[in-house]
């Protein structure tokens, strides 16, 4: 089921979640899927819960179909991935700028520093552990989907605003497949 994406401004999106303590469960399932429902219909690069107003430590990201991303068809694909409760750790001081949108930010995107390099852990939806070493637009998007979970949306990791603006103004090559971005 997709369900309404919150947009900057509601302050459920400034919240820090709660870990996911219930591994494997019906609920957890339902939920993971409406993400899936949600993530694509918008042609999301990633989602995490607290954008559907569920304040719980869980993220999804990539596609299964190994295709780049429609809103960011320069980018790398990456992997389809559940991840609860993920700890990030970054791998060396390098930091790159790479631009961003976010579907709670229709319509604009800016510049963003982000770790190169860095490991994650966590949980799948049956409390499977994951851990792995990523960089690029894979480490990108993981900061990204994470910041979420901490109440932190991506113009407020910018370090210089005047890097902020309409998705159609800066990449209008990108208007016809992403003009609601
Ligand atoms: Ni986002």
């Amino acid at each position: 089921m997709i369900r309404p994406i919150l947009r900057m401004g509601d302050p459920r999106l400034l919240q820090r979640s709660r870990p996911v303590a219930d591994f494997g469960t019906a609920e957890l399932r339902r939920l993971i899927e409406d993400m899936f429902d949600t993530m694509r219909a918008a042609d999301g690069a990633g989602l995490a819960a607290p954008q559907i107003g569920v304040p719980l430590r869980l993220v999804i990201f990539g596609a299964a179909d190994g295709r780049p991303n429609p809103r960011y068809p320069d980018e790398p694909p990456v992997p389809q991935t559940i991840l609860l409760n993920p700890v990030l750790q970054p791998l060396g001081d390098e930091m790159d700028d790479g631009w961003e949108g976010c579907l709670s930010v229709p319509g604009l995107r800016g510049l963003v520093p982000r770790w190169r390099r860095l490991r994650y852990r966590g949980f799948d939806a049956d409390g499977g552990s994951i851990e792995r070493t990523v960089g690029g637009f894979h480490a990108r998007v993981v900061q990204h989907e994470c910041d979420h979970l901490d109440g932190i949306l991506f113009p407020m990791r910018m370090r210089d605003l005047s890097r902020l603006g309409f998705t159609e103004v800066l990449f209008p090559e990108l208007a016809g497949q992403a003009a609601d971005d």
